[in-house]
């Protein structure tokens, strides 16, 4: 790597992200059926079919993950608590058995020295309240809010930070427009009510753990930089409106209590009865933002219906996930949060990284991409942060390769290489070389 700690603001954090369903193992240790395992068992969703319930077998292992997390030198961890885990039903009784793993795992990252963030729901959502509509039901903010205060009434003491939802625009557009992740629909209407719904939960997480008495609560969004693909003005408009559902529809919810007037021309007709009333939930003081990310994309316009345009293949290099490495981007959206939606609250980047094709030599991955990547990355946030944007920490995506979603065990974004069949942990190039940037 070609930095040190000392190109950074005093202070500035550096950390590894993961996520429960990512890592665990849901097999184990009496959690719950989440809507990926039964997403993941229909054909045609996710490569090969897998599913997250051996993953990186972490239910297990979390000792030797905390070790390595130690021994890359990082401030701070991002986890996730697997809703399905905590509440096997969604709702009622609390599984002790993954309180206790949570309860353990914060201990021994405070043991170790590293700062426990917390991120209370990335995607793993009970199967008893997916039945019942999952994120379009409005009731999944209460449901939420009480699974928030169950979770976070046992580690929420000694967590240094937590943010409610990993990338609401995953969990609204991705999965009920696209239908890539889970729950995998393709309807307007479950789109807007599940983006709507998805801000009412995160609202109404912070004001239980409020609450609670917890400090330093953020919001996590995920953003990607979106270019005209020619120079005509339809294209403009079309990458205008990408930017608004992509990036400017939950930030302007949490930060300014209002969505973009060209989001709401596609999804007003669609969006729950009332929802103008619910942006003194939504837009609850946090104390920091999280932005994950990871590409651009080119956008043109087609016919057909709202939001009538497509993707367009780009010429910049690509990752094993074919995403453009674009680290102007990354810049480009600290300035703007700074500038148009934050105001000086302190922005971590919580997930950057890349996948690829990191194959296992003689016991060695050589990596080299991975560290270009992400010293582009950071060289862009040291610019950011020369012209003004208070970052205070970054995150790299992710510690160890782990279970890609629908991409299944395929695409590798780990510093740490995992063998699925013997689930031997491996650290690659990328991770000698970030601990040795951030040795004190
Ligand atoms: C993000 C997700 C994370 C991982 C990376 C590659 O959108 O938060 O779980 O899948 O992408």
């Amino acid at each position: 790597m070609d930095f040190t700690r000392s190109d950074f603001p005093e202070g500035f954090l550096f950390g590894a992200a993961t996520s429960s369903y990512q890592i665990e193992g849901h097999a184990f240790g009496g959690a719950g059926s989440t809507h990926w395992d039964t997403f993941a068992a229909t054909p045609g969703n996710v490569t090969r079919a897998e599913d997250g319930a051996t993953a990186c077998d972490h239910y297990h292992k979390w000792k030797q993950d905390l070790d390595l997390l130690a021994a890359l030198n990082v401030d701070v961890y991002r986890f996730s608590t697997s809703w399905a885990r905590v509440l096997p039903e969604g709702r009622g009784a609390p599984n002790n058995d993954g309180l206790d793993f949570y309860d353990r795992l914060v201990d021994g990252l405070l043991e170790r020295g590293i700062k426990p963030a917390a991120t209370l729901y990335h995607w793993e959502l009970p199967s008893p309240l997916a039945d019942l509509g999952g994120w379009r039901n409005r009731d999944i903010a209460m449901w939420f809010g009480d699974f928030t205060e169950v979770i976070m009434g046992r580690i929420g003491d000694r967590v240094w930070s937590a943010a409610p939802i990993n990338e609401p625009w995953c969990v609204g557009w991705l999965s009920h427009f696209l239908g890539h992740h889970a729950p995998g629909l393709r309807d307007i209407r479950a789109t807007a009510r599940a983006m709507h719904h998805v801000l009412l939960a995160h609202g109404t997480a912070i004001q239980t753990m409020r609450g609670l008495g917890m400090a330093h609560l953020g919001a996590v969004c995920n953003f990607e930089f979106a270019e005209p693909a020619d120079d005509t003005p339809e294209a403009a408009a079309a990458a205008r409106l990408y930017d608004g559902y992509y990036n400017r529809f939950f930030m302007g919810g949490i930060f300014r209590k209002e969505y973009p007037e060209d989001v709401l021309e596609g999804l007003g007709a669609h969006m729950p009865e009332g929802w103008q009333d619910d942006f003194d939930v939504i837009g609850q003081p946090v104390d920091w933002c999280g932005l994950n990310y990871y590409t651009r994309k080119l956008i043109g316009p087609t016919g057909g219906a709202w939001p009538a345009h497509e993707e367009v293949d780009g010429p910049l290099p690509k990752t094993a996930m074919g995403w453009e490495i674009y680290p102007d981007g990354l810049k480009h959206f600290l300035k703007r949060t700074h500038e148009d939606y934050t105001k000086g609250l302190p922005l971590y980047i919580t997930e950057n990284g890349m996948a690829g094709p990191d194959e296992m030599e003689n016991g060695e991955v050589r990596d080299e991409a991975r560290i270009d990547y992400l010293a582009r990355h950071l060289a862009k946030v040291r610019e950011a942060v020369d012209e003004g944007a208070n970052v205070a920490g970054y995150f790299v995506w992710s510690l160890m390769d782990n279970y890609e979603w629908s991409f299944g065990y395929e695409k590798r974004f780990g510093l740490v290489h995992v063998d699925f069949d013997t689930l031997a942990r491996t650290p690659k190039a990328s991770y000698h070389a970030l601990a040795a940037a951030l040795s004190r």
